[in-house]
């Protein structure tokens, strides 16, 4: 009897696919690493390298070994870790990438500038910034022993000072880098990340200092080193300052950065939309810090989905004037048909998504702006179909989707929705807010909007909650004014100007 294929059974066979091949990628970043490392080798040993290599045989195996080992020990953290992540071998190739070059960084500032220069925090900050602290903090320590493992093989460090300063080469990088990572991780501005680098400087100066205390008539020797040393942590951070924008671009990688100056109000996209669609701009505004406390709520990406949401509805730029929001007495719609009106409508979802891509902005937001609405109807135009003709198409009156992809789509949806429900009630009061956010959540959930992004209904409840907070305490009542005002003589005077 043919075996019948459930999705259950096609989920596990494409994981299963997913590791095996990202297996593969580790194996092909094995290899790449190996090269290089070798490469250094031979560099460092020019002139001698065959009578190194045949008088260090044992050595070299055991090296190949090592670092195949500690390929394996990444690829396990991953997998138990973040498994999620060995779907995309870009990012294990990001992983790597980041490792060779800031090994590479460090051996050229030891071979050719000094020792005590190498930037042993590059990596840690790159990490951070790219990937997450986790992660940042677990690969410094893979950083710090491939640092160990170059000193111990290549000849950059002095034969007289091999063992004390091997020791202090894998301290000094994992120390250095960590500071860096939990000094960096408050960072959120590309100034504030050199200034990461000067306070790293700190104790790493303090442990070199007492590390080392020199013999009488080294101290020449000793304060240069000490210097090298805090230098190292400043060009750390000048050098992954520099380098931050080509990971960002290569790898499609949003830094916090990169978000933060797309919330700008400079920002060419929200200049345009601010001039050409206020209304537009004013709901984006709000939507960003719904979207955003909801973000933080769940445990997502907050300033992801805060700039997500300023540009989900860019698309409108192309016709500002057919959205109500931009509208004051004239309506276009009350001249085309309710088809054409939500041909309109629905076409800003991926006009926004063209508009982001073609200015460059991360896919990501630009996938937010595509979702958005998911394959949701547009009732309003419907509606007046129906009362026209007496029969319509739900189809030609539906968003073209996709339905949210991730966390952040459906966030945004929901916040977008809830803001434009909401925007006109009389009454903001928590129970008006939540009967209206529950159904708006609830009609999505039956509409299967929600189905293609992991989402929970804990999260959703939360979701709903922030909401509620959030509308409630924006609208909160306020206290009605008396009517009254003062003249110059400081005399109470009714609005109109008459002795109250
Ligand atoms: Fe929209
Ligand atoms: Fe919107």
């Amino acid at each position: 009897m043919k075996e019948k294929i459930t999705a259950e059974k096609v989920e596990k066979r494409s994981n299963r696919g997913n590791l095996v091949r990202s297996a593969f990628v580790f194996v092909g970043c094995y290899f790449v690493l190996l090269f290089i490392v070798f490469l250094m080798i031979l560099i460092s040993d020019f002139g001698n390298w065959q009578t190194y290599f045949t008088q260090h045989t044992n050595e070299l195996i055991s090296l190949v070994v090592s670092l195949f080992f500690l390929t394996g020990i990444v690829y396990i953290y991953y997998l138990f870790e973040d498994s999620a992540a060995l779907i995309k071998p870009r990012n294990i190739v990001l992983v790597y990438t980041l490792l060779i070059i800031s090994l590479i960084i460090s051996y050229v500032f030891g071979e050719f500038i000094h020792i005590y220069s190498r930037p042993v925090a590059v990596f840690a900050l790159l990490a951070l910034f790219l990937i997450n602290r986790r992660h940042a903090l677990f690969l410094n320590f893979v950083f710090s022993f491939l640092m160990f493992v170059i000193d111990l093989f290549t000849e950059i460090v002095p034969a007289t000072d091999i063992n004390s300063e091997i020791y202090s080469t894998f301290l000094l990088s994992f120390i250095g880098g960590t500071v860096a990572i939990f000094l960096g991780e408050k960072v959120k501005t590309r100034g504030g990340l050199l200034l990461t680098g000067v306070f790293t400087a700190m104790p790493i100066a303090l442990l070199v200092l007492l590390f080392n205390l020199p013999s009488i008539g080294d101290w020449i020797d000793y304060i240069s080193s000490v210097g090298f040393r805090i230098l190292s942590c400043i060009v750390s951070a000048i050098l992954a300052l520099a380098l931050l924008p080509f990971f960002e671009w290569a790898f499609n990688r949003l830094t916090v950065f990169r978000l933060r100056e797309l919330t700008s109000t400079d920002a060419e996209l929200l200049v345009s939309l601010k001039a050409k669609a206020p209304g537009t701009f004013n709901h984006s505004l709000i939507v960003a810090q719904l979207a955003e406390s909801c973000a933080v709520a769940i445990g997502e990406n907050a300033e992801l989905a805060r700039t997500a949401a300023y540009y989900h509805d860019v698309g409108k730029l192309k016709q500002p004037e057919c959205f109500t929001e931009n509208q004051s007495d004239y309506n276009v719609h009350d001249e085309i048909t309710p088809e054409l009106s939500a041909d309109i409508i629905r076409s800003h979802t991926k006009d926004g998504y063209d508009l982001l891509m073609e200015k460059h902005l991360p896919k990501v937001i630009a996938d937010v702006a595509l979702e958005h609405h998911g394959t949701m109807p547009i009732k309003y135009f419907y509606d007046k179909a129906i009362r026209y003709s007496g029969d319509a198409d739900l189809k030609d009156f539906s968003y073209l989707g996709p339905i949210p992809q991730g966390k952040i789509a459906a966030i945004v949806m929901i916040s977008d929705a809830t803001e434009a429900a909401t925007r006109a009630m009389p009454d903001r009061s928590p129970e008006k807010v939540e009967k209206v956010c529950r159904s708006i959540i609830e009609e999505r959930m039956d509409l299967g909007q929600f189905e293609e992004c992991d989402i929970t209904m804990r999260e959703l409840t939360v979701i709903k909650q922030t909401l509620v907070e959030a509308l409630s305490g924006v609208h909160h009542h306020r206290v009605k004014y008396p009517a009254i005002q003062f003249n110059r003589d400081r005399q109470a005077v009714n609005t109109e100007g008459k002795d109250v």
